[in-house]
């Protein structure tokens, strides 16, 4: 228990739950668009409105919702710990003189897409999760994703934080494995087309759905 405590205090200790966390965020990515995929099923909603009606009332999957707040909590404190005390390490006429050849750059720009993706992510659960589980119980909840997705801004606002997403991910996952000492030559080939996964794919899996029901409500497009 102690030696857990003192590895927490220690600024590897907050480097591994950073990594930690954000690879456990990383796989419920996976989950996420793969349940969402069902929007585009072609059959008015049917099946997505089941899978989201599991979503809301299956015990285990209410259970591991306060596992993944806990993982976003965590990926949020340590990350902003971890930045804080980079802030403070580095020297300022290094910071002034030698920007280009900074490191930190890298990751004060994920700091900077990290709180962008988290801002999309308050947006995000106002918007579907907090309406699913209590302001809008029972209600379609494709239907909500279409009258959501049918605002070019809103579109256009996910749009963007998804390619800031790619971003975040792209050095996260590099980082994250970095910190825990595999990102060497064994497995660093593997490790770089996983990470191609998570940062292109898995973004550009979710901004066709956006896309896509901006197409649908289109008053141009002609069903
Ligand atoms: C762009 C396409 C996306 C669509 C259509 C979508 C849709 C939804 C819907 C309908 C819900 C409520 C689900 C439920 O009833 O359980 C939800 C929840 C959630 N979404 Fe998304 N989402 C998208 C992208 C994302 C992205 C990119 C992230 C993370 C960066 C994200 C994170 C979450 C989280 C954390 C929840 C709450 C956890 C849960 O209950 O599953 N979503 N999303």
């Amino acid at each position: 228990m102690n030696s857990l405590l003192a590895l927490y205090k220690s600024s590897i200790g907050k480097k591994v739950i950073m990594s930690l966390s954000g690879l456990f965020l990383c796989t419920f990515l996976v989950v996420h668009l793969s349940g969402n995929i069902l929007l585009f099923k072609n059959d008015g909603g049917v099946a997505f409105d089941a899978y989201a009606e599991f979503m809301s009332t299956n015990f285990f999957i209410r259970a591991m919702e306060i596992v993944l707040f806990a993982g976003f909590l965590a990926h949020i404190v340590s990350g902003f710990v971890v930045w804080m005390a980079n802030r403070r390490a580095r020297p300022e006429k290094y910071e002034r003189y030698k920007l280009s050849e900074n490191t930190g750059i890298a990751s004060r720009i994920t700091m900077l897409t990290g709180s962008i993706v988290f801002i999309f992510l308050v947006v995000h659960l106002r918007t579907f999760w907090v309406t699913s589980r209590f302001t809008n119980v029972g209600h379609s909840m494709y239907d909500r994703v279409r009258e959501a997705f049918s605002n070019p801004s809103y579109d256009a606002f996910y749009l963007v934080a998804l390619v800031l997403l790619g971003y975040h991910l792209r050095h996260g996952f590099q980082s994250a494995f970095q910190t825990l000492g595999l990102r060497n030559k064994k497995y660093i080939r593997l490790l770089d087309a996983i990470a191609i996964v998570f940062w292109l794919i898995i973004p550009i899996g979710f901004a066709t759905m956006p896309t896509y029901f901006f197409w649908l409500n289109c008053p141009w497009f002609t069903h």
